[in-house]
C-alpha cells in the first residue's frame, strides 16, 4: 500500500483505522468504538476499554516467549558502562519496584513525580507507575528546584522517585539537594521520597521521608498488572507555553498504546526485535514516547544512552553506539548533527564504523535545516528523514512515513501529514490560505488517539490555548505553509515560544525570572539565530530610575538567577542593559522587529511603533554582544 492509500483509507473512515490500528494491542476488555465525542469540541479515544501500558510494552513479550530478548541497552560513555537488561528481567524488576511502591500507598490515579537522568531506572520507575496505574509526570535533570516545585505543586504527587546525581560532562549534577530544595519551596508535600544511589554519589537521605531505591523494596510483594479505563492518563508531561507557568500535557492510556505501536512499523520501520535508538532524555516527550513506551510496546530494543554527541568521549559516539549495538533506526536532533559537523565535518569518525544494519535516520525537535540533511546524507548514504510533532500530539504528526513508503524528500520540509491529521493553514481570520502562503498551522479536530485530550487541572486554559483562535481546529502555535504537492513547511513559532538546542523553551517564562531581579524595571527576552543551538535567548534589561550599577554586574546576576530558577538547559548567557524597550503605541514589546534586528534579516519598520529611534538603541546593543551584524 502507498502512503497515499493509507492516508485515503483513515480518510474514509477513521473509525475503523483506529479500531484496525487497536488490534494489535493486549487488551483486558477491548474497546466498543475507537472516538468518544464528548462535545464543545473535546474528543477522548477508547474510553470503554480496559487496559495496561505496563502488560502491553513488558509482560506480554515475556508471555510470548521472548523474555530472553534484550528490552533495554544502557550505554553511558560518561560512566564507561554498558549493561543490557531482558524483558523477563525488566518484568522483575519494575513488579518489584511497584509491588514497593504499592506497598508504601502508590494506587491507580496517584500522581508520581520522576526526576532521574538517562539510567534503565528512569524507563523502570515510569512502567513502575504504569503497572500500578498510577500518573507518572517526568521532570528533566536539567530544570532546577524551582521549576520541578512547580511541577510539584501542579501535579500534588504522592510520592518522588529520583537518583542521587545526573552526570554532565564535567560536572556531577547533585539532584538531591536540587530535590530537598523543591519540596522545601513547593507547598505540596510528597508522602514520601525514593532514591536510587548512584555509585559517583551518594547522596543523603532524610529520615522517614526518603527510602533508599534497592532496601525499600526488599521482601514486597511484586505487583501485577492493574487494568486501567482506555480514558485514564498515562502522564503528565509539562512543556513550557507562554508564561512561566508550563503546561501539563495529559496523555491518556488506550490512544498512547495504539498510536505508539503504529508509529513502530509505519513510521519507523522496525519490526519487533530490532533496535531503535533515539537519542534523546526521558523527560522530554521523545524520550517517553521513542526511549520508553513505543519501542518496548512494539517489542524492540530500545537504547538509553547516556553521552553527548560530541566530547564523551567524540564526535564519533553515535556511529560507534549504532554499529556496536546495531541500529536499525535511529533518531535525534538536527542540534546533535550540527555539533557533530561543527567537530567531524569530513566524517572521519563515520569511516571509522561498520553502519550497514541501519536504516535510516530521522530527525525531529527543531527545524531541520537543508545543510544538515545534505551533510547527513553525503556521510551516512541513507535516508535522512525530518519529522514534526510536538509534546501535545505525543508521535510524529507530519512525516515521510519510511515503514510505508519512502516519499520524495523536500529539503525544508518534514513532508506529509500521517493519518489522523487533515493539516490546513489559516489566516487570522481563520480562512484557509492557498499553496505556498504563510500562515497558522491547524489540523481539523478531533485529533487521532494518543494526543492530548486535555491540560492537567487547565481545562480552560487548553481550550484556550489549541481551540478557541480557530474553532474547530486544533491550533499548533506553528506558522508555515503548505505546497501544491500537500507538503508541509514549519517556518517559526506563533508565539514567545523558543527552541534552544532543541529543546522547548518559553521566553515569559524567562522574562518573569529577570523582572524578579531587584534592579530590573522591565525586560524582554528574545530567541536570536545561532549556528549550533538553533536559536539561544537574548535578554534586555531596563533598570530602575536612580540605580547606578554596573551594567556588566547585573548581567552576571540576571545570568545566575535564571540558571537558578529555571536551570542550565535554559542555556540563557547573553544579556544588555538598554534605556527603553521598542513598543508600539499601545505598549506591546515589538520582539519579532528585535530578533530580524539581531539576525540581520530583512524588517519593515513597523507602522505602530512608538519611537523608531528606540531601534537605533536595541542595535548598538545587540552589536555589543556580537549580534545585529551589517
Ligand atoms: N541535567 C543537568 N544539566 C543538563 C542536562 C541534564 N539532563 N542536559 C543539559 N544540561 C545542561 C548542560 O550541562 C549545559 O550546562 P552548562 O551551561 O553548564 O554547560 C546546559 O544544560 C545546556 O545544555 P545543552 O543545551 O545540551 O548544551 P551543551 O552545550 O551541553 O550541548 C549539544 C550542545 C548540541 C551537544 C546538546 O545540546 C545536544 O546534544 N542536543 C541534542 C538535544 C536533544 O537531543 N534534544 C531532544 C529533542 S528530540
Ligand atoms: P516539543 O513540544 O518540545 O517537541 O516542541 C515542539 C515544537 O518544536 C514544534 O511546535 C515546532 O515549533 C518545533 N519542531 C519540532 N519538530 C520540528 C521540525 N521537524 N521542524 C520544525 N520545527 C519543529
Amino acid at each position: 500500500m502507498s502512503y497515499q492509500d493509507v492516508y485515503n483509507g483513515w480518510k474514509k473512515d477513521p473509525e475503523a483505522f483506529w479500531m484496525q490500528a487497536a488490534d494489535a494491542i493486549d487488551w483486558d476488555t477491548p474497546p466498543s468504538q475507537a472516538l468518544f465525542d464528548k462535545g464543545d469540541h473535546m474528543y477522548e479515544w477508547f474510553s470503554d476499554a480496559k487496559v495496561n501500558t505496563c502488560w502491553n510494552a513488558v509482560d506480554r513479550h515475556v508471555e510470548a516467549g521472548r523474555g530472553e530478548q534484550t528490552a533495554i541497552i544502557h550505554d553511558s560513555p560518561i560512566t564507561h558502562s554498558k549493561r543490557e537488561i531482558s524483558y523477563v528481567e525488566l518484568r522483575n524488576r519494575v513488579a518489584s519496584l511497584a509491588g514497593a511502591l504499592r506497598a508504601k500507598g502508590v494506587e491507580k490515579g496517584d500522581r508520581v513525580i520522576i526526576y532521574m537522568p538517562m539510567i534503565p531506572e528512569a524507563l523502570e520507575a515510569m512502567l513502575a507507575c504504569a503497572r500500578l496505574g498510577a500518573i507518572h509526570s517526568v521532570v528533566f535533570g536539567g530544570f532546577a528546584s524551582n521549576e520541578l516545585a512547580v511541577r510539584i505543586d501542579d501535579a500534588k504527587p504522592k510520592a518522588i522517585i529520583a537518583a542521587s546525581c545526573g552526570l554532565e560532562p564535567g560536572r556531577v549534577v547533585h539532584y538531591k539537594p536540587l530535590l530537598d530544595g523543591a519540596i522545601d519551596l513547593a507547598t505540596h508535600k510528597p508522602d514520601f521520597c525514593v532514591i536510587f544511589q548512584r555509585e559517583q554519589e551518594v547522596a543523603q537521605l532524610i529520615e522517614g521521608r526518603d527510602f533508599n531505591w534497592h532496601g525499600f523494596q526488599y521482601g514486597v510483594e511484586p505487583a501485577e498488572c492493574v487494568p486501567v479505563e482506555g480514558n485514564h492518563p498515562a502522564y503528565i508531561l509539562y512543556t513550557s507555553g507562554t508564561t512561566g507557568q508550563p503546561k501539563g500535557v495529559v496523555r491518556h492510556t488506550a490512544g498512547h498504546l495504539v498510536a505508539l505501536n503504529w508509529t513502530m512499523k509505519n513510521v519507523f520501520n522496525v519490526d519487533p526485535g530490532d533496535v531503535f535508538w533515539a537519542a534523546s532524555d526521558v523527560g522530554w516527550v521523545v524520550g517517553h514516547s521513542y526511549i520508553t513506551y513505543a519501542p518496548l510496546i512494539h517489542g524492540n530494543t530500545t537504547i538509553v544512552f547516556e553521552g553527548k554527541p560530541v566530547g564523551t568521549p567524540d564526535a564519533g559516539t553515535f556511529w560507534r553506539v549504532i554499529s556496536e549495538h546495531k541500529v536499525k533506526t535511529f533518531f535525534t536532533a538536527p542540534t546533535a548533527f550540527r555539533a557533530v559537523k561543527r567537530e567531524d565535518p569530513q566524517g572521519e569518525f563515520v569511516k571509522k564504523y561498520d553502519m550497514s544494519c541501519m536504516e535510516q535516520v530521522f530527525l525531529a525537535g527543531e527545524r531541520a535545516d537543508p545543510d544538515t540533511i545534505i551533510w547527513a546524507q553525503e556521510q551516512l548514504q541513507k535516508p535522512i528523514i525530518d519529522h514534526w510533532w510536538q509534546t501535545e500530539l505525543g508521535y510524529p504528526a507530519i512525516c515521510n512515513p519510511v515503514g510505508i513508503e519512502l516519499l520524495p524528500v523536500k529539503l525544508g520540509s518534514p513532508s506529509l501529514p500521517m493519518p489522523g491529521y487533515d493539516m490546513k493553514v489559516l489566516d487570522e481570520g481563520g480562512n484557509e490560505l492557498p499553496p505556498g502562503e504563510l500562515g497558522a498551522i491547524v489540523s481539523k479536530l478531533p485529533l487521532p488517539p494518543g494526543t492530548l485530550p486535555t491540560l492537567w487541572n487547565a481545562e480552560d486554559r487548553f481550550k484556550k490555548s489549541y481551540l478557541t483562535n480557530f474553532p474547530g481546529y486544533y491550533e499548533t502555535g506553528d506558522a508555515g505553509m503548505i505546497d501544491e504537492d500537500g507538503y508541509v513547511y514549519i517556518m517559526a513559532r506563533t508565539d514567545d515560544v523558543i527552541n534552544v538546542a532543541g529543546h522547548r523553551l518559553s521566553t515569559g517564562g524567562m522574562e518573569e525570572v529577570l523582572a524578579g531581579h531587584p534592579d530590573v524595571a522591565e525586560c524582554a527576552v528574545i530567541g536570536v539565530a545561532d549556528q549550533l543551538k538553533g536559536q539561544m535567548p537574548v535578554g534586555f534589561l531596563c533598570l530602575n530610575a536612580g540605580t547606578d550599577r554596573d551594567h556588566g554586574e547585573v548581567v552576571q546576576e540576571v545570568v545566575k538567577l535564571v540558571r537558578e530558577k529555571i536551570g542550565p538547559v535554559a542555556a540563557f548567557k547573553l544579556a544588555v542593559v538598554v534605556d527603553r524597550l521598542p513598543k508600539t503605541r499601545s505598549g506591546k514589546i515589538l520582539r519579532g522587529t528585535m530578533v530580524s534586528i539581531a539576525d540581520g534579516t530583512e524588517w519593515k519598520m513597523p507602522a505602530t511603533i512608538d519611537d523608531p529611534v528606540i531601534l537605533d538603541e536595541i542595535t548598538v546593543a545587540l552589536q555589543s554582544i556580537g549580534y545585529a551584524k551589517s
